[in-house]
Order: structure tokens, then sequence, then C-alpha cells
């Protein structure tokens, strides 16, 4: 059954409407208990929040927990013997068994290396995965920048690169085109990467890609930053051989630290082009050289972030004292009735308000919608424009490209010609010089609104009548 808001209803009978269309949406009333406890700051302050996927936002409870940690000892510098020392170390060896424990690797299978953010945990991957002219790296057309940037690694080991596609409408993978460039790979060290879920459409990109490129010989790299706030990663059941995480992306706090889930089975191939502080055995200056250590501390560089570890596993507690499954149930009826509310809308005069990017099926995407709204005349309103509407009503949207050129480039129907010119005339272009240069002609950049734990009927109503608003317009 869908649910329909005109203007004569209130959000009240809106709401009850929507209870009956997903009943399931009741059960996760306890996550209404939690914002009202937890998240008064949300209410209190007027805001909307739809930028889950950008940033999660934290408990009180987690603050206050780990204050408390913080103040009830004396925490030194890890990796020594001293009482402080030790101290730090074995709560920063707690945190990361209980990452391990978090993401069921139930068979030992992985280290956990913690890092700045996911970006830290890719551009690890892109220092010492051992490229060289015979390997290849593939990389789905929908990436983050960060993985993207990996492809500047293998072009200075003169690796060759490819990008697999994605469906032009759907924006899912293109399976035959990936298939093959699966089974066509030849050569050593072959590494393909892709998301589990798209920081741009929310399209979920199924895992069981892992198995099928490991199967052809592949290493793969699962960036799970966009996938594991609101889903459960089991590496009992799916082993890639690295994922990256950032952990304020799952509970909000704290900021700056992410972690390398890495199997254990691939850090002796691997080739760290540096050592520092805290990552060797052994180095000398007379003897000019180095023992790197051994597991993840060869990878950990200088002083890891021993104060704010700890909070790392009291979020990833707090999230499975909610349960995954509670999330998944009320993000995506949330999802799925804004999705019901807005894409039959029209202008008067028949015209589409609402061009959604990426698959309608809420089975095949997260609740991420990116979309952009069309006036009566069909074109695009430029998203600056949206965002600065949503701004004044204090509802925080993200908008732009989302540090996703693969999947910006398909939706603003940028080719080749167009791009490739822009790098190579000679002249560095700042990205809003590029966007003034090309937004009477093409459409550039999306709106999207990601929804999280905390999310509430009250959210999705606002973001319908925003949208709505624009009608006639
Ligand atoms: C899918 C994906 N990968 C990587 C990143 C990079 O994360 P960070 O900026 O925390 O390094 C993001 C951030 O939005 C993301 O959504």
């Amino acid at each position: 059954m869908s649910v329909h808001i005109d203007s004569n209803v209130t959000i009240e009978q809106a709401f009850q409407d929507f209870i009956a269309s997903y009943p399931q949406y009741k059960a996760t009333e306890m996550l209404d208990d939690i914002r009202a406890k937890d998240f008064k700051r949300l209410d209190n302050n007027g805001h909307t929040y739809l930028d889950f996927v950008g940033a999660n936002i934290y408990p009180e409870s987690l603050i206050r927990e780990h204050q408390d940690f913080l103040l009830k000892d004396v925490y030194g510098n890890p990796h020594s013997a001293n009482p402080t020392s030790s101290l730090a170390t074995k709560h920063c060896d707690h945190a990361r068994n209980y990452v391990k424990e978090y993401f069921n690797d139930a068979d030992d299978d992985y280290d956990v290396v913690f890092t700045l953010n996911a970006s830290g945990a890719l551009k690890l991957i892109g220092e010492a995965y051992p490229f060289c002219p015979e390997s290849t790296y593939v990389l789905l057309v929908d990436n983050h920048n960060s993985v993207n940037g990996i492809r500047e690694f293998a072009r200075c080991k003169n690796t060759n690169f490819k990008y697999a596609p994605v469906k032009d409408k759907t924006l899912q993978i293109d399976e035959e085109a990936l298939e093959q460039i699966l089974s066509d790979g030849q050569g050593k060290n072959k590494l393909f990467a892709y998301p589990a879920q798209s920081n741009f459409s929310g399209v979920k990109h199924s895992l069981d890609w892992i198995h099928k490129a490991q199967k052809n010989g592949w290493d793969v790299l699962l960036d799970a930053a966009a996938y594991v706030p609101t889903n459960q990663l089991d590496l009992s059941k799916h082993k890639p051989e690295f994922v990256s995480i950032s952990f304020y992306k799952i509970f909000g706090y704290p900021t700056g630290i992410g972690c390398l889930l890495v199997k254990k089975s691939i850090l002796s191939k691997m080739e760290r082009p540096w050592f520092a502080g805290g990552t060797i055995e052994l180095a000398s200056v007379r003897g000019d050289g180095h023992f790197f250590a051994e597991d993840e501390e060869g990878y950990e560089d200088g002083t890891i972030n021993f104060l704010n570890i700890p909070a790392v596993e009291m979020g990833l507690k707090f999230i499975k004292s909610i349960g995954i499954d509670n999330i998944q149930t009320r993000i995506t009826s949330l999802a799925d009735w804004v999705l019901k509310e807005i894409l039959p809308l029209k202008h008067d005069n028949g015209v589409n308000l609402i061009e959604l990017y990426g698959t309608e099926d809420l089975n095949n995407r997260g609740a991420t919608l990116t979309f952009n709204i069309c006036d009566q005349t069909g074109k695009t309103i430029f998203y600056e424009d949206v965002e600065e509407g949503a701004n004044k009503l204090v509802i925080s949207l993200r908008a732009g490209c989302f540090c996703n050129p693969g999947l910006s480039e398909i939706v603003g129907k940028f080719t080749e010609d167009v791009m490739r010119p822009v790098f190579e005339c000679g002249e560095k272009v700042s990205y809003n010089e590029f966007v003034n240069s090309k937004k009477s002609d093409y459409v550039v950049g999306a709106i999207r609104a990601s929804f999280g734990y905390v999310s509430n009927f009250k959210d999705a109503y606002t973001l319908v009548e925003f949208i709505k608003s624009y009608l006639n317009k």
C-alpha cells in the first residue's frame, strides 16, 4: 500500500498511514527512545539531519562513557612495559579484538590496522600493494576518490588500470562486462576494488563479486565505508583481502579513526615503501637496513590514537545493542516511503519533479536517495540552489558530486571528449570554475539524502514536504 501526503494531511495522519504501510517500523520504537535520550540536541536545535553517509552523529552516552574512561586512569604511549603504557596497550588491543569480533572474523583471518579514516586505509593499500608492469588494477567506475586515487600508485609502477562499468539507468554493476574483465585479467598481482555500497547512489553491489574475483586470481579491496554503518559485514562469509572503514560513519565519535582490515595471508606479499616509528622490529643507521614488525604493527605509523581507540569498542557495542537489523528496518521503511512519495510527483503541466539516480528497489540500495529536482520546464535546478533552500529550513542534505566523479560523469552525461581536455589544456581548473563553466549545459552534481540509526518519520516527512515545495516552480 502506498501512502500519500497532500497539504491537507497532517504529519500525524501521514504517520498513521505510514505505519499501516510499514508495520515492521513499530518494532524499532526503541530508537525513538534512544533519540529522545541520547540525541536531544537534534530536536532541541530543530535539525533535520539527512547526511548520515557524510558522517553519523554520536550518542551522548558514548561521550560520557569515553570521558569517564579518560578521567578514571592514566594512559601512556603504548608498546612499553611501564604501567601506564601497558594499560593503554591493553585497552587498544581489546578494541582491536572487538573490531574483529564485530565483523565476525571467526577464523582469525584478519589483522586490524588502525588508520586516520577509510582514506588512510586505502592509501596504505595503494602504497604497499606490489603493483608491477605485469599487474592490473581494476576498479568499478562507482568508487570514492580515495579508491580512484590508488590508480596513481599503479600508474607510478607502470601497472595498467581499467574501470569496470555500471549500467546507465540503475547504476548497478554491468555484470556481463565485469565477468569478462575479471576472466580476461592476466599477469600477477591483480587488484579489484569496489564499494559494498555506493556513496553516490546508495546502490549496494553484491558481495558475491569478492569470491568470483578471487576465483579468477584477483585480490579484492572492498570499500565498506558507506556499507557498514547500516549493514552487517560478516568476514566469516565474505573474505576480501582488504576492507576500508571509517568509524565516525558508524557511530559518529570519535572522528579521526578508521581501520584497514587486512587478510593475514596477504601481508607477506605487501611492500611498504617506507618505515616509521612503531612499524619496525629493527632499524639501523650504520647498518642501513630495517626489518618490519609483524602483523598490523608494521602498518601503524608512529603513535596510534591510543586515547580514542578504546571509544571504538564502546561505539561498536552501542550499535550492537541496537542491532543492525533494527537499523535496517527503520531506515529502509523511511527511505522506501520517501521514494514512493516523491517519484510520482509532477508539476501541473505533467513534467516530473524528481530525477532519481540508481535503482528504485530498496533491496538493492541502502537508505541513501540521490536525485535532482526539475523545474516546470524539465530543467534541473542547480544543486546549490536546492541546498540553500534546505539550509534555510535547517535541513542538512549533501549536494555536489560526493567525491565520486565516476557516477557524477555518468549522471551528468560528461563524455571522455568533454573531460579529457580539462586536464590536458595545461591549466589548473578549480572545482567551482569547472562547475560554473558547465552548469548551463550539463547536470553537474546532485542532492543526496541519507538516513541513519536515529532518523525518524518527522525527518522523512520534512524531506518530502521540502521537495514538494518545488512543485510548479
Ligand atoms: C564509500 C566511501 N569510501 C571512502 C570514503 C572516505 O572516507 P573518509 O573521508 O572517512 O576517509 C567515503 C566517505 O564518504 C565513502 O563514502
